[in-house]
């Protein structure tokens, strides 16, 4: 099945975000569509899917021009989205999931029949190889698994061209890559059409078959990936060349002083006995495996939860126990790694969700505060990069990496001495990743005390002057800055 989307424009509120985009997405190919934040993937995705409808141009299914006014209207034609928000619903079993709606052998309608539901469920485990307990209720699944029910349930409704946007952001290395040799095979075998959309340009080179490269919401560039490098596209998502080198730390000064310890921390099965000390102007990454507790350590330490054991010290005072509340009031800053559930108020304007952080009673500021802090919002949300609709309009209608840029953008201008972040980089384009790269070495350089959980050993291993490996909820191993590579790092996390 061929779909194409034809000459689509779309603008929000007077602003174009999509001008006569044409793509043709074909019948077992993996089609790439890479862009910057906001250059409008998400939005073509959406007006793929009847998510959103376009302001002209149309969508045609194997050439026949269709109008697609909901998802539910889109997966009858056979086109499905795959998204990390969603459309599961999180009170049903797995098998309820994946099947309702799905008409059940002769039963009349809304009657299931269990044999052949089971008989579908294990046909579909065979296809895809996801293990999934069918009675599991979804809401209580991990975001890879959740992420799997969604690809049985485009499946289950016969899907022949299924969009994923940006599927492995949360992945696993490993569950990445099974992901995506499961989308080839779909394609290869099934002849299933997929549409890809990642920031991360090695894997769009590996799997894809073409790449499309947005830019500002225009049609740059369609070819086959063969032909392409990384170099290649970055220049063509920005315009420009790009330089992606990790900036080189500043040397720790002698003498600085320890502005974060951590003394045997412990809580559950989590955090085992976790002690680190951070100083001033360093950088510490905290490398492992998803599991090995680098969030849960980080979480102690700002006191979003509480340890069973153990102390924390920031710039020299106590802070055990105090809550967020006593380690913000001593300087430390939080950048969690759910940035939607825990980040941003998303139907406030842009610029409230990066003030608020700064200036806990913002009520009663006076008028020369209230300017100071417009600007530093507006130098944030530019050394940033942050583009959208407009400063003043809601956060959601940000664009998600603008969203995530954004959420580190919030503890940025309060000016932390002592920075805890968690996938700072997480769904943000590669010239806003270097951008953030830059951010944080710049603040070490300043003074300020860094301690940085990724999952993305290139980044740990570039920007740290240390490395701490965690592996079942503690340190197993510590490197400093260059001592040693990704394979090291991860034979201590315990990878092979
Ligand atoms: N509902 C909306 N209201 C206003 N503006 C919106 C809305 N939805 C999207 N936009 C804007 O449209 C532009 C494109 O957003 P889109 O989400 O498609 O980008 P994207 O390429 O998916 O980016 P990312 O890589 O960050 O996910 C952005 O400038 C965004 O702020
Ligand atoms: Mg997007």
């Amino acid at each position: 099945m061929d779909v194409a989307l034809e000459r689509i424009r779309k603008s929000y509120g007077g602003t174009a975000v999509l001008h006569e985009v044409s793509v043709t997405l074909r019948g077992g190919r993996v089609h790439g569509l890479v862009g910057e934040n906001g250059a409008g993937k998400s939005t073509l995705a959406r007006i793929l899917c009847g998510a959103v409808p376009a302001d002209s141009g149309h969508v045609a299914v194997d050439g026949a021009r269709v109008s697609l006014r909901s998802p539910r209207d889109a997966l009858r034609r056979g086109i499905a989205l795959v998204t990390q928000e969603g459309a599961i619903v999180p009170a049903l079993s797995v098998a309820d999931n994946v099947l309702l709606g799905v008409p059940s052998g002769r039963r009349p309608r809304g009657l299931r029949d269990p044999a052949g539901d089971r008989r579908r469920l294990a046909g579909l485990a065979r296809r895809t190889g996801f293990d999934l307990d069918p009675s599991a209720r979804a809401g209580d699944l991990s975001s890879a698994h959740r992420q799997q029910v969604e690809i049985l349930r485009a499946l289950a409704r016969g899907a022949r061209l299924i969009a994923l946007d940006e599927p492995t952001a949360l992945l696993p290395r490993s569950a990445a890559a099974d992901l995506l040799r499961l989308l080839r095979e779909l394609a290869g075998r099934e002849g299933i059409g997929i549409a890809l959309i990642s920031h991360r340009l090695d894997e769009v080179l590996e799997t894809c078959d073409v790449v499309t490269v947005l830019r500002d919401g225009r049609h740059v560039r369609t070819a086959p990936a063969a032909g392409l490098t990384r170099d290649g596209l970055l220049r063509d998502m920005v315009g420009r060349p790009v330089e992606v080198l990790y900036p080189e730390p500043e040397p720790v000064p002698d003498g600085a002083p320890v502005m974060l310890a951590a003394r045997g921390l412990s809580r559950g099965r989590a955090v085992r006995g976790v002690s680190l000390d951070v100083r001033a102007g360093e950088i510490v990454g905290l490398a492992g495996l998803v599991g090995s507790g680098r969030t849960e350590t980080l979480r102690l330490i700002f006191g979003a939860d509480r340890p069973d054991r153990g102390e924390v010290t920031i710039a020299g005072r106590p802070a055990t126990g105090g809550g967020p509340s006593r380690a913000m009031a001593l300087g430390a800053a939080l950048v969690p790694e759910s940035r939607a559930a825990q980040g941003l108020v998303l139907v406030r304007p842009t610029t409230e969700n990066l003030a608020l952080a700064g200036l806990p009673d913002r009520r009663r500021l006076g008028l020369v505060r209230r300017r100071a802090e417009r600007r530093a919002v507006r130098e944030t949300a530019d050394a940033l990069g942050i583009r959208g609709a407009g400063l003043d309009r809601p956060a959601w209608t940000l664009s998600g990496g603008n969203q995530q840029k954004s959420v580190f953008g919030k503890w940025l201008v309060r000016a932390p001495r002592v920075l805890l972040a968690d996938e700072p980089t997480r769904g943000v384009d590669l010239a806003a990743k270097a951008r953030i790269h830059r951010l944080i070495v710049g603040m070490a350089a300043q003074g300020v005390a860094v301690l940085l959980a990724s999952s993305e050993v290139e980044e740990v291993l570039g920007l740290a002057h240390r490395v701490i490996v965690m592996r079942d909820g503690r340190p197993a191993g510590e490197f400093p800055r260059g001592a040693a590579g990704a394979e090291e790092v991860l034979a201590v996390a315990g990878l092979r």
